[in-house]
């Protein structure tokens, strides 16, 4: 009989996370191990280039199932998830189901398998910012309280579990999936049309990305922070790719200059193309600060905290703040040519899926 695992992505991030993990099971079933997998779409993310694009860039097989639970506030989307995953689960039992990353998908996926006595796997446990405010907070919070195997991406993630009480070995320090595909991708970057348009030369210009509700649904403070980089830039194109959060609120707020420019959700090949060979990056993403640093590119987070502390300590990050007057100093600090290098973060070394599915197999089948 096989072993099967069901794995579960839902939004733009879960993509990258589950790819490599999808690829490290064909290997070991190709080398004769009994291990299976069912992926199952959520449809959190439906866009084109939210969704499809990363399917077929990052070659994820097309999923079984799409439950299309798309829209809707938190709460109707967690009840979608919540009652079609359900369904799911019961029409195709499972051995167990993984989950990676932080979205509300994430959530709601492990509190149906373990409602059905079905054991869940976490892929990016254990990290905290500690902020409720944030939804993603809560969702990590939920997901780590029902999980039976936690993979994890740092030292800290793992005190984080231990102090709330998870037993040591049911925890894996494996490091950071994310990061095995910017790994193996990166020979494979696709200079994107907006780099061509704008003759953009490498390290001459910026990329922003802001789609945290904190930063944008606030009007006055999603225009304050545009108006105080756009003035603190000097002469850099700035390149926005917009969310479609974002897009809503900047249709009403009608910025421009001429050195900013507002383009669709990049693919992921162009996007970290944009990214490598930019000055920096200014953004209130979780990922793409792990990604900019493993390229050693300097990175700006606009938030009041993060989950993911290692990439300020060892990477090319920098906790900003949500306060719009705090950008200046650290872009004259970039633009004195005083960034901190990366140094290795451990284990971020591009074999975290196959660490994560020799544990599974010892856990289980072997
Ligand atoms: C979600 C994740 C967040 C992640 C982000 C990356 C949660 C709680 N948040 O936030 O952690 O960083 O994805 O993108 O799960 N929309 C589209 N097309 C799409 C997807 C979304 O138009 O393909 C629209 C939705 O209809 C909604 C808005 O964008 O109006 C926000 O989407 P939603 O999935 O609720 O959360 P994100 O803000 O994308």
């Amino acid at each position: 009989m096989n072993y099967t695992i069901t794995i579960v992505a839902g939004a733009r991030p879960n993509f990258m996370k589950i790819a490599p993990i999808i690829h490290a099971i064909e290997e070991v079933k190709e080398n004769g191990q009994n291990l299976d997998y069912r992926l199952v779409h959520t449809g959190q993310h439906y866009d084109k280039n939210m969704s499809d694009s990363f399917f077929e860039q990052l070659d994820i097989p097309k999923p079984h199932i799409n439950l299309e639970c798309s829209g809707g506030s938190h709460a109707e989307q967690t009840a979608a998830i919540l009652i079609n995953f359900e369904k799911e689960l019961m029409a195709n039992p499972t051995d167990l189901v993984l989950v990676v990353g932080d979205v509300t998908s994430t959530m709601a996926c492990a509190l149906v398998a373990q409602k059905l006595h079905t054991k869940v796997a976490h892929v990016e446990a254990g990290i905290r910012s500690h902020d409720w405010s944030m939804p993603e907070e809560i969702n990590r919070l939920v997901t780590d309280s029902i999980t039976n195997y936690f993979f994890t991406t740092s030292g800290l993630a793992n005190s984080n579990l231990l102090k709330e009480g998870i037993k040591e070995d049911q925890i894996f320090y494996v490091g950071n999936t994310m990061i095995d595909t910017l790994l193996k991708q990166k020979p494979n970057f696709i200079e994107p049309e907006i780099s061509r348009r704008l003759e953009l030369k490498p390290k001459e210009y910026i990329v922003m990305t802001l789609h945290r509700p904190a930063n944008v649904d606030e009007e006055s403070q999603l225009k304050a922070m545009i108006n105080e980089i756009v003035n603190h830039t000097r002469e850099l194109p700035l390149v926005f790719p917009v969310h479609p959060r974002t897009a809503k609120i900047l249709e009403r707020l009608n910025i421009s200059h001429p050195r900013l420019h507002f383009i669709a959700p990049l693919s992921y090949l162009e996007f970290n193309h944009l990214v490598e060979n930019a000055k920096a990056v200014i953004t209130d993403s979780g990922g793409i600060t792990e990604e900019a640093s493993v390229m050693n590119v300097p990175c700006m987070t606009l938030r009041d905290n993060t989950e993911r502390p290692e990439t300020i300590t060892l990477g090319t990050n920098e906790l900003v703040s949500t306060n719009p007057k705090a950008i200046k100093p650290y872009l004259d600090k970039l633009f004195e040519g005083k960034w901190k290098a990366y140094q290795t973060i451990p284990l971020w070394d591009g074999k975290t899926a196959q660490r994560i599915i020799s544990h599974i197999l010892d856990l289980t089948i072997k």
